[in-house]
């Protein structure tokens, strides 16, 4: 398959600031649905057409784990179309390295061929990710985990078996992998503590309609009834509520006035607290949100992030670029992963007073950043940076843009729809 967009040649994203944006963006497809969509496919006989799903690099691994598998990926008028021949059951550790979440698979190769063969994902930027709650579940759906080497060999000898499912923690990944792995097994599955991400709703409409019959999926408690076999559909990508995030935060750290569309609304909310506290007028409508930003932002005081329905870990790093302006202090509570403020040290080499101690962060706003060198060290924390380049005076230079590539679609162009002066370069 031909590699998703272009731009993942560029190695640095260049910023001309400040300028306050305006003007109207259509939303991506979100990524954190497209990975598990993709490893669902693995299940569904025949084609799955799935619409709105975003152009970035983590999609192209996926794509290349499914061409490992047996699988064909092709790209058809915006929308990616999947033709399942999986035989495989094996993958290769330089792919599960690429892309921590590729651990979702594991679920779905497990109950199609009644084995898997994969690599540890390995910690990440954002600090150890374990994958205990993922592989407890499984044995209790009857996989046999064996592990060496860095490497895990699963079978479900008598095939995936209904089971309760009791997660200590509301894991978005754990709760995925389990419902790939049962939405085929026999008997009945229930899953307490489940995660209540939007993501794992849109999961569950797919295999649905695939003939899946999951229930309860956005609550607490998630029910599978195991059915026999599932058949491919077409699908549309729920919206990307984290790239909204980030467009909301690079209108208000400018002073500007942006309208997203393609956006659900309903996705959004827990996320606007912060947006209102810093002094932006936020109006929702069908489809669409509109921010107007304040000349100046006030600080946000206190964000606390948390699973769903509390404020998103991955949208954290954007709102502190936004703090780091704000008039007043703002105290950030990191809740999910402990290593998820390495956009604090970079946004201080722009001018920004961040002080992080463990969990918590304290940004004391200050009047306007400087232009300077960055580094972007992981996916959110690189959004961050262009958010803050944007308000910042003179010249930003963020390197390792291929983690921002991993998440947004054309983060630069995009920005520069809305009247930035950003530009990709080599
Ligand atoms: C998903 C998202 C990621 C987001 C995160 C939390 C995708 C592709 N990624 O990641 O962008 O930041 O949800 O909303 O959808 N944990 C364990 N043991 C496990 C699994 C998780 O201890 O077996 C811990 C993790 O280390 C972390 C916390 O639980 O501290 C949350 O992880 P989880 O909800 O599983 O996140 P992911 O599914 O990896």
């Amino acid at each position: 398959m031909a590699y998703a967009n272009q731009s993942e040649v560029f190695a640095m994203i260049v910023i001309q600031g400040p300028g306050a944006l305006s003007g109207e963006l259509s939303v991506q497809g979100a990524k954190n649905s497209a990975l598990p969509l993709l490893a669902a496919a693995v299940l569904a006989r025949g084609e799955t057409v799935l619409h709105n799903c975003p152009r970035l690099s983590d999609v192209d691994t996926a794509c290349r784990i499914l061409e490992h598998l047996g699988c064909r990926c092709r790209w058809q008028e915006g929308s990616l179309v999947i033709e399942n021949a999986a035989t495989c059951c094996e993958v290769p550790q330089c792919l599960m390295r690429e892309m921590r979440s590729s651990i979702v698979f594991l679920g779905a190769i497990v109950s199609r061929c009644g084995e898997a063969r994969l690599c540890f994902p390995g910690g990440c930027e954002l600090g150890p990710r374990p994958i205990d709650l993922h592989l407890e579940a499984l044995s209790r759906l009857g996989v046999e985990i064996q592990e060496e080497g860095g490497c895990l060999s699963c079978a479900a000898p008598r095939g995936i078996q209904g089971s309760y499912i009791p997660l200590s923690f509301p894991s978005v990944g754990a709760t995925e992998n389990v419902m790939l792995a049962a939405a085929c097994g026999r008997g009945t599955t229930v899953i307490e503590n489940a995660a209540r991400e939007p993501e794992i709703c849109d999961l569950a409409a797919y295999l649905n309609r695939c003939g899946a019959r999951i229930y309860g999926a956005g609550e607490g408690c998630v029910i599978i009834d195991g059915v026999e076999a599932l058949y491919g559909c077409e699908h549309r990508v729920m919206p990307d509520r984290i790239a909204a995030a980030t467009y909301l935060a690079a209108g208000a750290v400018t002073g500007g006035t942006v309208t997203l569309t393609g956006v659900d609304n309903t996705h959004l909310l827990p996320m606007l607290p912060p947006f209102e506290a810093a002094g932006c007028a936020v109006r929702q409508m069908g489809g669409a949100i509109c921010l107007m930003a304040p000349p100046r932002l006030s600080g946000i005081r206190h964000l606390r992030t948390m699973p769903y329905p509390g404020f998103p870990t991955d949208a954290q790093p954007v709102v502190m670029a936004m703090a780091a302006v704000g008039q007043g202090t703002s105290v950030f509570v990191e809740n999910i992963f402990q290593n998820r403020f390495r956009q604090a040290e970079e946004l201080g080499r722009m001018g920004a007073k961040i002080k992080v101690e463990g969990r918590v962060a304290v940004v004391e706003g200050v009047e306007h950043l400087t232009g300077a060198q960055v580094q972007a060290g992981d996916l959110r924390g690189g959004a961050a940076l262009a958010v803050a380049g944007l308000a910042a005076w003179g010249t930003t230079q963020i390197t390792g843009e291929r983690h921002i590539h991993r998440g947004y679609q054309d983060l630069a162009g995009s920005l520069r729809a809305l009247g930035a002066n950003i530009q990709e370069a080599p």
